[in-house]
C-alpha cells in the first residue's frame, strides 16, 4: 500500500501557515453580542468558570470531527496572552466531574453496542457527550479569586444522528449554569459570558440576571479557539463577526416548531412555513428576535453614507462609503436587502466587508447584484420571474436595522426561465401568506422595467453522455461487475492495495491500477480534512490507525480496538497533521467570501500533500430550525449567504489541480431525527427559492466536481432515487458536469434503491462494497437496470479519475 503520510512529526511550514489562517478565520467569525464598554479587557488576574474553559469545543462530533496536532482551549489562550487564572480549584473540580461523566457515557454506550444493530451503530457513530455544567460556585470562592473580572464559558456539543431538544442543559441553560451566572454577574464588577456552541441556545433565562457586561458568541472556532477568543477579548483583533442566522427569544418563536425533528410525529415533516425561514419569517410577520440576522457589535462605530444606486445592464449597483467614526480600528459588513412584492419583507441580495479601518478612516464600496436576485418561482406556470411591482432596497449592518434606500420599480413582469414542474408535493404545504405592506412614498424610484433578458427554456430531453476514447474503451470492455465496481466505492475500509490516505472514509476500486486506472480517496470535512493523525505500517506494508479517528472507537470492547488499532510502539509510524478550521457556522459569521476562499485553498493544499482526491465538503444545508444537530456544519438560514460562501470554498479547493469538493447534502436535509427515512415535504417554490438556491449558486459559481445526495426523501422520494433532483434540476437546469455520490449507507433495506440511484443520475453509491456490487449486477441481470445507465455512471466517475 502506498501513502503520502510522512515519517516525520516535525511541524511543517504549511501547518504553521494554515494554523495562522485558522486563527484569522476564528477571529473574524466570533460575534460580539453585548458589550456595555467592559470589553476589551487587559491581561491580568481573572476568574474563569464554565465547561468550555478547559473542555472548549473546537468542532462538532461525527463526520465533522477534525483531529489536529493540538487545539488551544480557552484557558491556554488566556494564559498565553498573559492572564493569570485565580479559579484553578473550580477548574480542577470540573475536570474530575467531566471525566466521571465521560466514563459513564462510555460505559452506557458500550452496553448499547452489545445489542448490535445497524440502527444502534448509526446512533453511536456520532453519539455526543453532553458536558456537565460543573458544580455550584460559592460566594467564598468568588471572594477568594481576588479579581473583579470573570469569564464564564458555556459549551454545547451536538452532531450527526441526533437533534437537540428544547430542554434545560441542552438548548436551554440548566439550573446550575443559571445560578452560577447569576452569582458571578452580581459579584464580579466585569462579567463576560462566552458561548462556545455550534448553534444558538436559548438565552431568555439571562433576561432576569443583572450585571452581565458582555456576551461573546465564540461558536466552535477550530484549533485556534482559545487564542482567537483571547485576541478578540483583549482588542488585539477587532470583533467583526455577524450572525448568519436569527437568534429568536425562545424556541417556540420558530414557526411550526412542533413539526420539527424530535417533536414531529410520523415520517413526513411538513415545511409549513414555506419560504419564511429565519429572518424571512421574523421580518415579514413582524416578530421580535433577541438578535437579528446579520447582527454583531464592534469596539468602534461606523457610518454609512453617500449611498447611490445605478443600473448596469442586468446588474444593480449600490455605491456607498463606510466611515469608522469611533476611536479604535474595526471592520464592518454592509448588507443589502430587498423586499419582494407579495413575498419576503427583506431578502439578502448583496453583502461586502470592509478592510481594517483605522479610526477616522473610510472605504468606498460598490455592492452589485444581478436583478435575477429579485426573482421568485411561480408554481402555477413553472417559471422563474420578476413580478411587476415595487422592490424596496435596504442598506445596513443587520436585517432589522437596515434602512430603506430606494424603490426599484418594475412595470411589467420579466420571465427569466421556463421549467418543468419538478419534485412537487401532491398537495400545497405552505400555510403562511405575507401580509399587505404599505408603500414608502418618499423614497427615490428607479425604473428597472427596461432591463433586457433572454428567457431561458430548459431542455430536459435525454442526452447521451460523451466520454473520451480511453474511458469509452474501458466502458465497452468492462463486464457488468467491473462497471458496477466503478459505480460504487469499495466499502468503509477499502482494499488492501493501491494508494491509501489513512482516515479516508471512502475508496475507489483498485482492480485496474495496472491498466492505468488509479484508485482515489474520499475524506470528510467540513471544518478541515478528517484524517488519521498517526498510523503504523506493518511488515506487509499494511497501514493501520494508531489513534481512534472517531469517537465510536471509545465504545468498542478492548479486544476489538486492539484488533483495529495499531500499537503506538510500532516501528514504522507515519503522520498526517491537518488544520482544524472553525466549523462552517462560525466561518459563515465572517461574512468574508475572500477569506473563506483562502480556507478552501489551504484545505486543497493539504489534500495535495496527503493525496486526497475528494473532500466531502462543504455542507450547505439551510439552518431551518436551531435544534438541528448538524447546524454547526452548515453556514446559514439564508441561501444566498450559504451559496456564496460554499462557492468560495469550492474555488479555493479546486484551484489545486485534481482536488475536488463534494457539496452536500443535496437536498432539504435539515434534521437528524430519522435521517435515513424521513421525508421533507415542501412546495416547489420553497424548494427552489430556499433549499436549492444555495446549491445552485455553489454549482454555477464554484463549479464543484461532486455533489453528495442527502439521506432523506423530498416529497416522498429519496434524494438518491430522485431523477428530477439529481438530473433534471442539477444537470439540465444548472449545467452540473461532475459526479453525484450518495451519502454513506444511503441504500439498502428501507433506504434508497441501488438501481434507482443509477437510473436517477447518481454515479457512485458510497461507501459501496461487495454487497452493493452484487445487488447492481443482479439488477442488470433482472433488467431492473440497463447496462447503458450503469456505463454512464461508471463513465462519469472514470472520466474524473483519469483526468485529474
Ligand atoms: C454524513 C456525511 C459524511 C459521510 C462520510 C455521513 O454519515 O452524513 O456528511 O460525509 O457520513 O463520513
Amino acid at each position: 500500500m502506498e501513502t503520502k503520510a510522512v515519517r516525520s512529526d516535525q511541524v511543517s511550514q504549511r501547518e504553521k501557515e494554515n494554523k495562522e489562517l485558522a486563527y484569522q478565520i476564528a477571529c473574524e467569525g466570533i460575534v460580539l453580542l453585548e458589550n456595555d464598554g467592559a470589553l476589551p479587557i487587559r491581561p491580568g488576574k481573572i476568574a474563569l468558570f464554565g465547561a468550555g474553559s478547559t473542555y472548549t469545543i473546537f468542532g462538532g462530533s461525527g463526520s465533522g470531527e477534525v483531529k489536529t496536532r493540538h487545539n488551544v482551549n480557552v484557558l491556554e489562550g488566556l494564559k498565553e496572552a498573559g492572564f493569570s487564572i485565580s479559579t484553578e480549584d473550580w477548574i480542577e473540580r470540573y475536570d474530575a466531574l467531566w471525566k466521571k461523566g465521560k466514563e459513564k457515557f462510555i460505559k452506557d454506550n458500550q452496553k448499547k453496542l452489545l445489542q448490535f444493530s445497524a440502527r444502534i451503530l448509526a446512533d453511536l457513530l456520532a453519539a455526543e457527550y453532553l458536558y456537565p455544567s460543573g458544580d455550584r460556585i460559592s460566594e467564598e470562592e468568588i471572594r477568594d479569586s481576588k479579581t473583579d473580572t470573570c469569564i464564564y464559558v458555556v459549551s454545547r456539543q451536538s452532531g450527526e444522528g441526533h437533534d437537540r431538544k428544547d430542554e434545560k442543559g441542552n438548548f436551554r441553560l440548566d439550573d446550575i449554569e443559571i445560578e452560577n451566572i447569576r452569582l458571578c454577574a452580581s459579584m464580579y464588577e466585569c462579567f463576560i459570558l462566552v458561548l462556545n456552541t455550534g448553534c444558538i441556545i436559548d438565552l431568555s433565562d439571562l433576561d432576569q440576571i443583572k450585571g452581565i457586561n458582555a456576551i461573546v458568541y465564540m461558536g466552535q472556532a477550530g484549533m485556534e479557539s482559545g487564542r482567537a477568543l483571547t485576541a478578540v477579548l483583549t482588542g488585539k483583533e477587532t470583533p467583526s463577526g455577524k450572525l448568519a442566522l436569527s437568534w429568536p427569544m425562545r424556541y417556540t418563536d420558530i414557526p411550526f416548531h412542533e413539526d420539527f425533528g424530535p417533536y414531529n410525529k410520523g415520517p413526513h415533516v411538513l415545511y409549513k412555513e414555506g419560504i419564511y425561514v429565519g429572518y424571512r419569517y421574523f421580518e415579514t410577520f413582524d416578530r421580535s428576535v433577541r438578535y437579528p440576522f446579520g447582527y454583531g457589535l464592534s469596539y468602534t462605530d461606523f457610518a454609512i453614507d453617500e449611498e447611490k444606486v445605478t443600473l448596469d445592464k442586468t446588474d444593480i449597483k449600490v455605491h456607498l462609503r463606510v466611515k469608522n467614526t469611533g476611536d479604535r480600528f474595526g471592520r464592518q459588513v454592509v448588507q443589502v436587502y430587498a423586499s419582494i412584492p407579495g413575498g419576503e419583507a427583506k431578502r439578502l441580495v448583496a453583502f461586502s466587508k470592509t478592510g481594517k479601518l483605522e479610526a477616522g478612516e473610510e472605504e468606498k464600496m460598490v455592492l452589485s447584484f444581478p436583478i435575477s436576485e429579485l426573482s421568485i418561482y411561480e408554481e402555477e406556470k413553472s417559471e422563474t420571474l420578476i413580478p411587476s411591482g415595487e422592490y424596496i432596497l435596504y442598506v445596513g449592518t443587520d436585517v432589522k436595522s437596515s434602512k430603506p434606500l430606494c424603490i426599484l420599480e418594475n412595470r411589467k413582469q420579466i420571465t427569466l426561465s421556463k421549467h418543468q414542474a419538478l419534485c412537487k408535493p401532491d398537495k400545497k404545504i405552505c400555510e403562511l401568506k405575507a401580509p399587505e405592506r404599505e408603500t414608502m412614498a418618499d423614497l427615490e424610484r428607479i425604473d428597472i422595467s427596461d432591463m433586457r433578458f433572454e428567457t431561458v427554456q430548459y431542455d430536459y430531453s435525454k442526452r447521451k453522455e460523451v466520454f473520451d476514447e480511453e474511458v469509452n474503451g474501458f466502458l465497452d470492455r468492462f463486464k457488468t461487475e467491473e462497471l458496477a465496481k466503478y459505480a460504487c466505492g469499495t466499502g468503509l475500509f477499502g482494499e488492501n492495495k493501491g494508494f491509501k490516505v489513512p482516515g479516508a472514509v471512502g475508496h475507489s476500486c483498485t482492480d485496474h491500477i495496472d491498466a492505468g486506472i488509479p484508485n482515489v480517496e474520499f475524506c470528510d470535512g467540513p471544518a478541515g480534512l478528517r484524517l488519521q493523525r498517526r498510523s503504523a505500517i506493518d511488515k506487509k506494508g499494511k497501514i493501520k490507525a494508531i489513534d481512534a479517528s472517531i469517537s465510536l472507537y471509545e465504545f468498542l470492547p478492548r479486544f476489538l480496538t486492539k484488533l483495529l488499532l495499531a500499537d503506538e510502539s510500532s516501528k514504522d509510524i507515519v503522520y498526517q497533521f491537518v488544520t482544524g478550521f472553525p466549523v462552517a457556522a462560525t466561518i459563515a459569521q465572517t461574512w468574508n467570501a475572500e477569506l473563506v476562499c483562502k480556507m478552501g485553498d489551504a484545505v486543497g493544499r493539504e489534500m495535495e500533500e496527503y493525496g486526497v482526491t475528494y473532500w466531502l465538503a462543504p455542507a450547505l444545508n439551510i439552518v431551518r430550525n436551531p435544534l438541528c444537530g448538524r447546524n454547526y456544519e452548515y453556514y446559514s438560514e439564508d441561501p444566498f449567504l450559504s451559496g456564496k460562501l460554499a462557492a468560495a470554498v469550492c474555488k479555493g479547493v479546486q484551484s489545486h489541480e485534481g482536488r475536488r469538493v463534494t457539496i452536500k447534502h443535496f437536498a432539504v436535509n435539515n434534521q437528524e431525527t430519522d435521517r435515513y427515512t424521513m421525508s421533507s415535504d415542501l412546495d416547489e417554490k420553497t424548494l427552489r427559492q430556499i433549499y436549492l438556491k444555495g446549491f445552485s449558486i455553489a454549482v454555477k459559481e464554484g463549479r464543484p466536481k461532486a455533489v453528495m445526495s442527502a439521506y432523506n426523501k423530498i416529497n416522498g422520494v429519496y434524494c438518491a432515487n430522485n431523477k428530477q433532483l439529481c438530473t433534471d434540476i442539477l444537470r439540465k437546469e444548472w449545467g452540473f458536469e461532475g459526479i453525484v455520490m450518495t451519502d454513506w449507507l444511503s441504500t439498502g433495506k428501507d433506504r434508497a434503491d441501488e438501481a434507482k440511484c443509477i437510473l436517477s443520475g447518481v454515479d457512485l453509491i458510497m461507501p459501496g462494497g461487495k454487497k452493493v456490487v452484487q445487488t447492481i449486477v443482479e439488477d442488470v441481470k433482472n433488467e431492473k437496470l440497463d447496462r447503458t445507465a450503469l456505463q454512464t455512471s461508471a463513465g462519469r466517475f472514470l472520466s474524473q479519475i483519469l483526468n485529474q
